[in-house]
């Protein structure tokens, strides 16, 4: 089976070059986010249909500016230029740009002079998104108006009459509403690809590529029980069988019946060969007495490094270590710029292991957005219970536990956070929000319960919607379900007298109470 067809999309620093990229997998069609600084060899090298260069915050004409490899317009390849890109497009063909003395903001009408392939199906009169401050003030030569706009007359232009098409607009937001017919007709009908990316196809593709990778050698993976490590064990289950062995850490903080679920479904149901580590005492005795919160942090990191290592020697001979890193991980593990000082995080975490253990890596997810990933795991037979799953922190529930954790108020915690799951899923709520969690309080205040004064915990209920947990809204839970969560936890859960709601948005506070 050949490579898939793909668009590349060069980042100019844009907010919106991972939407971009997303957009074009909607059209089925494989796409890599890549630094502004590759070269024309290297994009013909990675063979793609087309190449998107994107937007981007600074001004073509500022000194240092991003820019790109002018070749990249010779390839022979169709381009589209979005804002910035359109700009340098233009540049780069002999034309300029300066600063415009209107700027144009927000939804703007668009008039298509001349439709052809780019804007096929499209009503002549369109609202895009606007959001620059430039325009072009020395026309390049053969260059040809497809659409305007009160204050850009290249709102969209060709060049040269080549495929090479620059627009100001940008099409992959939702605030232009036919962006994504304009998107597909760039795929389809200008670079001609068929859009064959489908995670079916993707699923074939790479359990050959596992296959071959890996040989006859045995891989271990780090299974958390998370969306993107079960997916990551599905994968290479359905590729690898028996020579791939999961291990499942219990730190001793995970929620009430997780460690039986993990093991139901991977160990029983999948026939995996998991490994299950029991690791509670290692933990919970290193926590002891602990309260303050970055210590709790190191330590459950720095102990889950010895607790996989460990089961990891105890595996023997493995060659391979996977993990569920995804792509958005990658794109933000490059070089910005060519810079490779300027990385906004390393996403090798292997890097972490003792030295005696030398993995190769294998990440089988590398190449999927979150939503693929998720299409890839319902595909491979995930429950939605799976899948869908809302986020949960590394450090478990020590994060959402304030002061030193005691198995007795870890108890208390899982309890109640199990009944706070329980009634948000019955109502329907649980996979419209980001997280639903409870946090245990270690102060005690007074209650009554029949004739009897209480002295006892409180639990505070966090209820999140969050589109990517960079920042978060409390979210409006209504009054019959905090009355059946408070009831429950404060009759069911021993220990509790109190239940409160935080009504605290990030910033400024954060999502984890710790
Ligand atoms: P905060 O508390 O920083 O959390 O607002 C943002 C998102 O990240 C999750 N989170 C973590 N995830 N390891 C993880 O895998 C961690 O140490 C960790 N800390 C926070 C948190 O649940 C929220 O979704």
């Amino acid at each position: 089976m050949s490579e898939p067809e793909s668009i590349v999309v060069l980042d100019f620093g844009s907010q919106y070059s991972q939407l971009i990229a997303r957009r074009i997998r909607e059209c089925r069609v494989f796409s890599r986010v890549v630094p502004c600084s590759i070269t024309a060899a290297e994009v013909a090298a990675l063979q793609p249909r087309g190449v998107i260069l994107s937007g981007g915050p600074a001004s073509v004409y500022d000194p240092g500016s991003p820019q790109m490899d002018p070749a990249i317009l010779d390839l022979g390849l169709p381009v589209l230029g979005i804002c910035y890109g359109m700009q340098l497009m233009i540049r780069n063909l002999g034309g300029e740009v300066s600063p415009a003395p209107s700027r144009e903001y927000g939804r703007t009408q668009l008039a298509i002079r001349k439709p052809g392939d780019l804007f096929d199906g499209l009503e002549p009169l369109q609202t895009v998104w606007m959001s620059h401050g430039d325009k072009v003030t020395v026309e390049p030569e053969g260059i040809e108006t497809l659409a305007v706009t009160a204050n850009s007359e290249y709102a969209a232009c060709q060049l040269h009459g080549r495929k090479l098409y620059a627009i100001q607009f940008h099409p992959e937001v939702v605030h232009t509403p036919n962006g994504a017919r304009i998107l597909a007709n760039f795929c389809h009908r200008i670079c001609g690809c068929k859009g064959d990316w489908t995670m079916e196809s993707f699923i074939d593709r790479s359990v050959r590529q596992i296959r071959e990778t890996v040989g006859g050698e045995r891989v271990i993976l780090g299974l958390s029980g998370g969306v993107d490590s079960s997916v990551a064990a599905a994968l290479l289950h359905k590729a690898l069988g028996r020579q791939l062995i999961c291990i499942f850490v219990n730190n001793g903080l995970l929620r009430k019946n997780e460690a039986e679920g993990v093991q139901q479904l991977f160990g029983r149901n999948f026939q995996m060969d998991l490994r299950y580590v029991d690791a509670t005492d290692r933990f919970l005795d290193k926590l002891d007495g602990v309260a303050d919160p970055e210590t709790k942090r190191h330590i459950i990191g720095h102990e889950f490094i010895e607790v996989f290592a460990d089961a990891a020697r105890s595996v023997g001979d493995a060659t391979f270590l996977a993990q569920g890193t995804t792509y958005p991980d990658v794109i933000e593990s490059q070089p910005i710029n060519g810079n490779p000082a300027a990385m906004i995080k390393s996403h090798h975490n292997v890097g972490g292991l003792p030295k005696d253990l030398k993995f190769k890596l294998i990440e089988p997810l590398a190449q999927l957005f979150k939503d693929e990933v998720r299409e890839v795991g319902r595909q491979l037979g995930l429950a939605d219970e799976v899948i869908l799953r809302q986020p949960f922190p590394g450090p478990g529930l020590a994060v959402r536990h304030l002061g030193p954790v005691t198995r007795d108020t870890l108890r208390i915690l899982r309890d109640a956070d199990a009944i706070f799951t329980e009634e948000v899923k019955r109502s329907g709520l649980y996979y419209k929000l980001w997280q639903t969690f409870c946090v245990f309080l270690p102060v005690k205040s007074v209650g009554v319960m029949g004739d009897n004064r209480t002295y006892d915990y409180v639990i505070a209920l966090r209820a999140i919607e969050s589109q990517d947990g960079m920042t978060a809204d409390w979210a409006y839970l209504p009054a019959p379900l905090l009355r059946t969560v408070s009831s429950r936890i404060v009759n069911e859960v021993r220990g509790v007298n109190r239940v409160v709601l935080d009504i605290s948005s990030k910033p400024p506070a954060t999502i984890e109470w710790e």
